[in-house]
């Protein structure tokens, strides 16, 4: 990955870009601070107390990043990649420790059989990155493919590594023809392509990372391991499901659960004659994202790219967000809100403040708002020929009383049952959400409740 970089490089010497790398995988649920708290003197000491450690904790309020504090402490004695990586590899951060040292150097001295099955030359390509014994599944209905034989890895230690040949040949060499063609290609977004393909008869959705024009290597190898990293601490009904990895080939793979019904976007589109999707239906899509909103930002986890693309539906159109390369671990307590050099997400969904690169749980609320204009509406969220051409913008016109726009104007005609005071309901929380000033928007908690309060009056409304 790195060949500039051996077990015998000072810390000190790590160049930026890779430090940049590592605190991507250490900063987000505190990871560091196993790291910290493991690094011992030459004496045998202990090098950080339990006071230092809240030193470093305090610069997340400040928008800082630990990990880079952390080395560049650290990196004042003459302490080697090599032991960071022995310390790295004791909490079982193998992901991190193979962005400093190919995976072979790695792990050449007492790699861990990746199954027991396995001899030692078919194990090497794949490894599981097991970190934590993942958290019981809030209610997770998605069921867990088996494993192809070759990269078996035990149920309850966390994702399967495939090797990158299985999902050639699970994914019909990767066929980018679409389904309805014969091919395997579900869809291409930003970072790569995804394909359908079989896993021992359960379908699942493979995505090939591609750098595309403004993305490179480096960033999708980021993005690949944040999304992998994200997905094994943080399990939820309406947080899609991962089945594995895989990092051997020309591309790094990402293999999720299949998702029958495709994203929102696509299905209020109603791409390939797809239904229309019912009023009802929305909601109960609006209150299952606003769930999935809450649980990441209760784990301080902050997802940067809330759009109805990412928004897949199960089966039974459970709502799964999806895409987890952009998330960031938050700030806590103090502060809700860190800068970025990097501003990421996609403009028709973003908030002013994380266009100037703020990082903030609130930014993911206001996108929300905008999903709920296009759940309200059937209308994308962004449309060069149209004015205006965000519509994010559009309640600026409803609300104008010099424009004749009303919200029955803009409701897509398409869901069938919708009742009029619950539109209006939907609409308004839309609003807030879309608030300009953050501490105005609500918090996802109080938009599930809000949502809460919709379905439940449709049901009643069905009832009577
Ligand atoms: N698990 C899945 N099951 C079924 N279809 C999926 C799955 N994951 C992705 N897709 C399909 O692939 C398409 C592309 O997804 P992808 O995440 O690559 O791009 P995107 O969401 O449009 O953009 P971005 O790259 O910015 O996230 C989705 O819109 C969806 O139709
Ligand atoms: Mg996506």
């Amino acid at each position: 990955m790195n060949n500039s970089v051996t077990s015998a490089t000072y810390i000190r010497n790590i160049s930026y870009s890779l430090r940049r790398r590592l605190s991507d995988f250490l900063d987000p649920q505190d990871r560091w601070r196993d790291v910290a708290v493991s690094i011992r003197k030459p004496s045998g000491e202990l090098r950080y107390s339990q006071h230092h450690v809240r030193r470093f904790e305090g610069l997340v309020a400040q928008g800082r990043s630990p990990t880079e504090e952390l080395l560049s402490d650290w990196g004042t004695t003459n302490s080697t990649v090599g032991e960071l990586v022995d310390i790295l590899r004791s909490h079982k951060l193998l992901a991190a420790a193979c962005v400093l040292l190919p995976v072979e150097e790695a792990s050449s001295e007492d790699a861990q059989p990746a199954s027991p099955a396995l001899g030692s030359e078919s194990a090497r390509p794949t490894r599981l990155l097991e970190e934590r014994a993942p958290q019981p599944s809030a209610g997770s209905s998605t069921p867990q493919p088996q494993t192809l034989q070759e990269s078996r890895e035990p149920a309850d230690t966390g994702f399967s590594s495939f090797l990158y040949n299985e999902l050639m040949k699970i994914t019909g060499n990767f066929d980018d023809r679409p389904m309805s063609d014969g091919g395997s290609r579900l869809g291409e977004g930003g970072f790569g392509t995804v394909y359908k393909g079989l896993l021992n008869d359960t379908p699942v959705a493979v995505k090939k990372l591609n750098p595309m024009d403004d993305t490179s290597m480096d960033e999708l190898q980021v993005q690949f391991h944040q999304e992998i990293q994200t997905l094994k601490v943080l399990k939820h009904e309406n947080l899609v499901d991962m089945v594995g990895f895989s990092c051997d080939g020309q591309h790094p793979c990402l293999v999720y659960a299949f998702m029958a019904n495709g994203s929102l976007l696509d299905r209020l589109a109603c791409l390939d004659d797809s239904p229309p999707l019912p009023w009802r239906r929305r909601c109960l899509i609006a209150e299952g994202t606003a769930r999935g909103l809450d649980y990441l930002h209760s784990n301080h986890h902050v997802h940067r790219d809330v759009k109805s693309a990412n928004i897949l539906l199960d089966e039974k159109c459970v709502a799964k967000i999806s895409d987890f390369g952009l998330t960031r671990a938050s700030a806590k307590r103090t502060s809700t809100t860190m800068m970025t050099e990097r501003i990421v997400g996609t403009r028709a969904y973003m908030a002013p403040e994380a266009l100037r690169g703020e990082v903030t749980p609130k930014s993911d609320v206001f996108s929300f708002g905008v999903v709920l204009l296009e759940i309200l509406s059937g209308l994308p969220p962004a449309c060069e020929n149209r004015e205006p051409q965000f519509l994010m913008e559009v309640r600026y016109d409803i609300d104008d009383e010099d424009e004749e726009l009303t919200l029955e104007d803009i409701l897509d005609k398409k869901m069938g049952d919708w009742e009029l005071g619950q539109v209006e309901t939907l609409y308004s929380l839309a609003c807030n959400c879309l608030q300009e000033r953050k501490n105005r928007r609500p918090v996802a908690r109080q938009v599930v409740s809000e949502l809460e309060g919709v379905v439940k009056s449709i049901s009643l409304d069905s009832q009577a």
